[in-house]
């Protein structure tokens, strides 16, 4: 393993509550914004010795909504990082339009932040209010605007699909639409994920009592053909499952967390992955900050994993990405050939047409990544 190392830190905070969102971010909560962000800080000190002695490559504030907060926070939060390294290649922050105004923007560009993801949703104001986001697409366009005068050239948007009031059509005219701002805004990264409706939002009560509807599975999956055709003829090529990027801008963060490399979670809820253990911090931000605060290990979860859990956690991971899983990394990482230890799991998937092997890789074939979930199957 190299000594490569990601920071993921989370913004548990948001100005309302979008219908189908299950993450982990509260409103109201602005009373303890400040003390969140003080034990931010506290927490990343006390990696002091992991970040000195590994190369920090990229850094991630995702929320909630990073962007609502007041930019002096984010701007100690990256003001604390730098104390470690003052050479981070990519530096991303998620943004909901609407939320950004010029200074805002400007801080995050004196502070280090190169990356913006704008989450936008859909381009349609009817769809956006009917999932509950606080913005309507211009309020996008503007941001994009502030943006570029701001000088930010790598900017990531996310897009949902299916939505409530979403059509063929009308999926197709965002994407259109989109493509038509690429080069204007510099938009180098898409990522285009598959509604999850998950029971306790109020999204799925209303699609299940009838106020809301979705689209229908042909629709859906003429609405998934179009998007990866259309993408890739315009120089968006499908590097992973959900994420689309133009020549030299793959999310650094990501790839590093698909190729199984080290990573650390600050902040409530977040994540990490560090020396073969994944583990999540509490999810409660007060009880987040008492533990903090109280010098005590706010690390809630914690899972070992041995030889044979990294292996198929790598299988899985790589496959995500359109490089799929090269057979000599594989030996090189885990000191054994890949057919010795999965034979049977793979020549199921290949004579199901759901693997193919090129150049020494393997990786999902078209129907693989359509039914991604029965191939994940065989190695959990
Ligand atoms: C970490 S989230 C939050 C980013 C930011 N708070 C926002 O909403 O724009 C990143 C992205 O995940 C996607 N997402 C959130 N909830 C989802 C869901 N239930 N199903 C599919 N995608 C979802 C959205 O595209 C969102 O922009
Ligand atoms: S802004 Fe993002 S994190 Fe906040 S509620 Fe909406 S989807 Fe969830």
């Amino acid at each position: 393993m190299n000594n490569d190392i990601g920071i993921y830190i989370h913004i548990p905070f948001c100005k309302s509550r979008c219908y189908y969102c299950d993450f982990v971010s509260s409103i109201n909560k602005e009373n303890l914004i400040e003390k969140y962000v003080d034990a931010i800080c506290t927490q990343i000190l006390q990696y002091s010795e992991i970040f000195s002695e590994n190369n920090i490559i990229s850094v991630y504030f995702g929320g909630g909504t990073p962007s609502y907060i007041d930019s002096k926070y984010i701007k100690r939060i990256m003001d604390t990082l730098l104390l470690f390294s003052n050479n981070i290649k990519e530096v991303t922050i998620e943004i909901n339009p609407g939320t950004v105004d010029k200074s805002k923007l400007n801080t995050y560009k004196s502070c280090g932040i190169n990356r913006l993801s704008i989450g936008l949703q859909s381009t349609y104001n009817d769809i956006l209010k009917s999932i509950g986001r606080i913005h309507t697409y211009e309020d996008f366009i503007k941001t994009l605007k502030l943006a570029k005068e701001v000088g930010f050239n790598n900017i990531s948007l996310d897009l949902m699909y299916p939505l409530p009031k979403l059509t063929l059509d009308k999926f197709k005219k965002s994407v259109k639409e989109i493509l038509s701002l690429k080069d204007i805004y510099n938009i180098k990264h898409i990522s285009v994920y598959n509604l999850e409706l998950h029971e306790n939002t109020k999204l799925y009560f209303l699609i299940k009592e009838g106020f809301l509807e979705l689209p229908s599975e042909n629709e859906e999956y003429l609405m998934k053909n179009f998007l990866e055709k259309t993408l890739e003829e315009n120089s968006f090529s499908r590097y992973e499952i959900s994420n689309f990027a133009c020549d030299g801008f793959s999310s650094i963060h990501n790839l590093n967390y698909w190729n199984q490399g080290q990573y650390i979670g600050i902040g409530a809820s977040a994540s990490g992955f560090l020396a073969g253990t994944r583990y999540t911090n509490l999810k409660d931000i007060r009880d987040y900050i008492n533990g903090i605060n109280n010098g005590k290990s706010v690390i809630y979860e914690r899972i070992d994993l041995d030889k044979l859990d990294l292996m198929k956690e790598y299988i899985i991971l790589q496959l995500r990405l359109s490089t799929g899983v090269n057979i000599n990394k594989f030996k090189q990482r885990f000191n054994i050939d890949i057919y010795s230890m999965f034979s049977n799991e793979l020549n199921d998937l290949f004579e199901k047409n759901l693997l193919a092997l090129d150049n020494n890789s393997i990786f999902l074939t078209q129907r693989g990544k359509e039914v991604a979930n029965l191939v994940w199957e065989q190695f959990i």
